[in-house]
């Protein structure tokens, strides 16, 4: 078989493309070894950029956004015992959209079969060969156990962190940058009424806490953790006093509590690959990089990165020829570099590192003190969050 992309990985990063291309007539077929329940039944972030939101509604993949999501005029920062808002509205003109990843993922897949686009799911054995020809081929095997091939004039690896295609990138020519971090999140999905109207992300001396929501009757709420944590040894009752302990202040704010419906333990960090492109194959979204979770940069940098992609290769594939593949990384890396930066800071920020000292603490509350106490401070934070000022991308 042949289409002019193939594509590995359909989750958001390789769907979006695929539709992105689909609407320019450019034909795709894309793989995942994850069956579409899988995909659909891990939990990821839930916020939106607002371009990102717009993106979705206007290149017809999500109408379901503006009815099921709710757009977020700002965030609230706790520390202290105490509230402080950044109203990112009034900051900046910016909002975000609360709108699950996982539904992203359901509405692009949906988008691909409406549009008669081939997704295969649940394959087994991918390969990707010949990427430094002009004609790279994908081998897989499918659920039923036949082996397939397609020829493609360009080939995208979109497979996540965990995925096999940056490998393809010789060892020799390709640079890893990356950290880890003393702690994990612990998730959990609660069956509750929402607490507070906007996401909360809290600050105290027994570590990190993210509020966040789902649904009128289902929250989604995090706490840092030791790494090696397992989800599994945690009673309701002792994730519910942690999580209290770590919001509670002079204000009286309490969480409603109710039964955890889901517990799982997040282990991130940062890394980055370069180059984004190795001949006749380029890597977007978590199979290029990866942020830890505050500040839920990682999906809207896929999107960005499969924007840009997208337009590069349709002037490849238009008359260009493979020189316009040269404009993807320098435009994809700065926003990459940027959210890096931003989601390293706002970790930084807001958790308690094993072994902290008093010293460490007291710095920390001053940095979180300029981060809400100046218009500058909370500038840059709405600014980041957001996804940056039009002046500022690519
Ligand atoms: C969510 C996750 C995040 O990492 C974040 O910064 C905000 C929200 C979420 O799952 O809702």
């Amino acid at each position: 078989a042949r289409a002019p992309v193939a594509i590995v990985g359909a989750g958001p990063a390789g769907l979006m493309l695929a539709h992105l291309l689909g609407r320019a007539g450019v034909g795709t077929v894309v793989l995942d070894t994850r069956t579409r329940h899988e995909i659909e039944t891990t939990h990821r972030a839930g916020i939106l950029e607002a371009d990102a939101a717009r993106a979705l509604v206007e290149t017809g993949v999500s109408e379901r956004i503006l009815l099921d999501g709710h757009e977020h005029e700002g965030v609230e920062l706790r520390f202290g015992g105490r509230p402080y808002r950044i109203d990112f509205k009034e900051l900046v003109g910016a909002s975000v959209w609360l709108y699950p990843q996982t539904d992203v993922f359901t509405d692009l897949a949906d988008a691909r079969e409406r549009d008669g686009g081939t997704v295969h799911f649940g394959v087994r054995d991918t390969e990707v060969l010949d990427i430094t020809t002009d004609a790279p081929r994908v081998r897989w095997t499918a659920p039923d156990g036949t082996r397939h091939e397609l020829r493609a004039r360009y080939a995208v690896g979109a497979d996540g962190s965990r995925g096999g295609c940056r490998d393809l990138v010789p060892e020799d020519r390709r640079t890893r940058y990356g950290k880890d971090y003393p702690f994990a999140w612990f998730g959990i999905m609660a069956e509750a009424p929402t607490s507070a109207p906007e996401l909360v992300y809290a600050h105290s001396e027994h570590g990190f806490a993210l509020i966040s929501q789902r649904t009128a009757s289902v929250q989604r709420m995090y706490f840092q953790c030791a790494p090696d944590e397992s989800a599994d040894a945690w009673s309701d009752d002792r994730i519910w006093e942690t999580l209290q302990a770590r919001v509670a202040g002079e204000d009286g704010f309490r969480l409603k509590e109710g039964p955890i419906l889901e517990r799982t333990v997040l282990r991130f960090r940062s890394f980055v690959q370069e180059p984004m492109r190795w001949g006749s194959m380029a890597l977007a979204g978590d199979a290029a990089h990866t942020v830890p979770p505050t500040g839920a940069r990682g999906l809207n940098l896929a999107l960005h990165d499969v924007e840009v992609l997208a337009e590069v290769l349709l002037r490849a594939l238009g008359g260009e020829g493979p020189a316009a593949l040269d404009d993807y990384q320098p435009r994809a890396l700065r926003r990459v570099w940027r959210a890096q930066n931003f989601s390293y800071w706002m970790t930084r920020l807001l958790h308690t590192a094993p072994g902290a000292t008093p010293f460490d603490l007291r710095r920390q509350l001053g940095e979180l003190d300029n981060a809400v106490g100046t218009r500058a401070g909370r500038t840059f934070l709405a600014e980041q969050y957001t996804g940056w000022p039009a002046a500022a991308r690519d």
